[in-house]
């Protein structure tokens, strides 16, 4: 069940920029303009639809928050990861997003390193960031008319309608995120974040503020179109019964442990794949040969962390 984090794959973080600026310089590889927010890997990189290698993050210089992060999601694949409250889980989601920069190492997506924002990467954060002077319809035909330029008002108001829908938020549609509740504002940046239909969905706790009737629909949706898309997913969760029901592969994260004379990064501890059968649902997981095993590693392991601190 458990694999090595540790990619095999040792190219340092310099050969890439000595090579990218090579790449920059050569008008044939004019192509690596085509998506902003990437440029062209010069790169071998196997199977894997995105590579993080050797990252890390500090705000003080000397104690990184987590350092020599290394993992691969291969296309198509549902990764999640868990980690306790500060250990840097949506600081790598930013990163990956191209938002934020991170103090070493690298993430190459789809053979292209991420080095800014992109139409390709569909975003849930955390706190919902929809814009407050736009209505719900208007906040995602913002998305759609930035992914489709050359679309008809009739076309993204169609798209649009299939996506509020999709989150029941039809009667909606009209009202402002000031007169929404905190579920409904989240439901809006779900679909504005699948309604461009994006390479990978990157999802920061999409579900924390649902009640657990719309979030175990929200959630069905969500696995319905995952898996007929085949899109690449990395999620951030707290529910280790939703990381067991959506994820191929589970990533845990450890805090940084600090004492007065030490510090330890955080980073990740274990990959662990979901060993349970692809057809599952919520409400026969629990009767699935190896859910509890998984589940009691996963606990055991945040267990584990807390008894540190
Ligand atoms: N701009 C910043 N300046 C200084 N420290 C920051 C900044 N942004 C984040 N941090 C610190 O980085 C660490 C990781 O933050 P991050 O938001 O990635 O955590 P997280 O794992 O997503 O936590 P949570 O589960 O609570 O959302 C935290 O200790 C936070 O205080
Ligand atoms: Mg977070």
């Amino acid at each position: 069940m458990l694999s090595d984090p540790t990619l095999a794959d040792p190219a340092p973080r310099d050969s890439v920029r000595t090579a990218r600026a090579e790449s920059a310089l050569n008008p044939l590889n004019s192509h690596a303009t085509v998506d902003e927010g990437t440029v062209a890997n010069p790169l071998p990189t196997g199977a894997s639809f995105l590579k993080v290698q050797g990252l890390s993050k500090y705000y003080v210089k000397d104690k990184p928050i987590f350092a020599d992060v290394n993992f691969s999601i291969n296309r198509g694949e549902f990764v999640c990861i868990i980690g306790h409250s500060g250990c840097g889980k949506t600081t790598i989601l930013n990163v990956l997003a191209g938002l934020d920069s991170a103090s070493s190492g690298y993430v190459i997506m789809d053979g292209r390193e991420v080095r800014g924002p992109s139409l390709e990467r569909g975003v849930v954060f955390q706190s919902h960031a929809l814009m407050p002077w736009f209505t719900v319809g208007q906040n995602i035909a913002f998305a759609v008319k930035s992914r489709w330029p050359q679309w008809s008002k009739a076309q993204i108001a169609q798209h649009v309608e299939r996506f509020v829908e999709m989150v029941g938020l039809s009667h909606s549609l009209e009202k402002k995120p000031s007169e929404l509740s905190g579920g409904m504002k989240q439901r809006v940046g779900i679909a504005r974040a699948f309604s461009i239909q994006p390479k990978m969905l990157l999802l920061d706790e999409p579900f924390g503020a649902l009640d657990a009737l719309t979030r175990g629909t929200i959630q069905d949706e969500l696995m319905g179109i995952v898996r007929s898309t085949k899109q690449t997913v990395f999620m951030i969760t707290h529910d280790v019964d939703e990381a067991i029901l959506l994820a191929d592969k589970i990533v845990l994260m450890r805090n940084s442990v600090s004492t007065s004379n030490s510090f330890v990064p955080g980073g990740i501890a274990q990959v662990l794949e979901n060993p349970l059968p692809l057809k599952r649902s919520r409400a026969d997981l629990h009767h699935l040969q190896g859910y509890y095993d998984l589940r009691n590693h996963i606990v055991d392991f945040l267990i584990g962390i807390n008894k540190t601190f």
